[in-house]
């Protein structure tokens, strides 16, 4: 069995989550037990929601801040989807951009590839301006205005369901909930793409303040394996943030 393949194999969410070793990355403290940064809040969205409740409606504000990343993003989400795209639906072929924000990927990413695409978010005010961009478009079908964590995907429905960006601000158990939802809203064929940002080793790093949560790769990759997803392919991205990167991950 190749390396690689026997790390996978071995990881498992509740050892890995009673083992990594993180870093409180504004006081600059280590943080030894993962479980407990959960245990002091009572609502862990309630800042996180705060923050967007407040974000400009804007790709600046979509990026906190980096524009300038954006197009360099697009080419990586393109070039990363295209090679899975034949194997999809060939009519009707379906899509959910979750936590779409004002709807950067569905406009620069999904569109060309997907006849139709339902958008999710948890801020209305978002909605409502990728409504006024996409009016025109013809394939949009349905702007959901609902929190990930509860938002439940038609059975069966999607060919591919995107989720960028916003992963940071879920808690594990959660997170493994959202994606066995997701994993019942595809169609046979049927594909979930998450991009986010990863840390640079295996320990995790949390930002206290919205409640941001920078996991390893290896983490993802534990999270996954529960749910009973296989990473078909991954890429890492470098967008010059010195605190941590960013994966793709393609799964079935
Ligand atoms: C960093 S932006 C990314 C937006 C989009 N995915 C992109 O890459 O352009 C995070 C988005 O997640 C949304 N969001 C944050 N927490 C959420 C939650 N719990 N459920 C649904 N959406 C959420 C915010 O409203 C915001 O639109």
């Amino acid at each position: 069995m190749k390396e690689k393949e026997k790390e996978i194999e071995e990881l498992n969410l509740e050892e890995l989550q009673e083992q990594i070793t993180g870093k409180d990355y504004e006081k600059g403290i280590k943080i030894d037990n993962f479980q407990t940064i959960f245990e002091k809040e009572k609502d862990w969205y309630s800042k996180s929601k705060k923050y967007w409740a407040k974000a400009p409606a804007t790709i600046n504000g979509m990026l906190i801040g980096y524009e300038h990343i954006a197009e360099k993003d697009h080419k990586h989400s393109i070039q990363f989807l295209e090679p899975f795209v034949s194997n999809l639906s060939k009519t009707n072929r379906c899509a959910l951009d979750c936590a779409c924000g004002i709807g950067r990927i569905t406009k620069n990413v999904l569109m060309p590839f997907f006849d139709f695409i339902d958008l999710v978010d948890s801020e209305e005010r978002f909605l409502k301006e990728a409504e006024k961009n996409f009016s025109n478009s013809g394939k949009i079908m349905n702007y959901f205005c609902s929190p990930l964590e509860k938002f439940i995907p038609e059975s069966k429905k999607y060919d591919l369901i995107w989720i960028q960006w916003v992963l940071v601000y879920f808690k594990d158990e959660d997170l493994v909930n959202l994606l066995e939802k997701c994993q019942s809203g595809l169609k046979e064929n049927g594909l979930i793409i998450i991009k986010d940002e990863t840390s640079f080793d295996d320990q995790f790093l949390y930002f206290e303040e919205d409640n941001y949560l920078v996991r390893s790769s290896k983490h993802y990759k534990a999270i996954f394996q529960k749910v009973g997803l296989e990473v078909l392919n991954e890429s890492e991205i470098d967008f010059g943030d010195p605190t941590c990167g960013t994966t793709i991950f393609a799964l079935k």
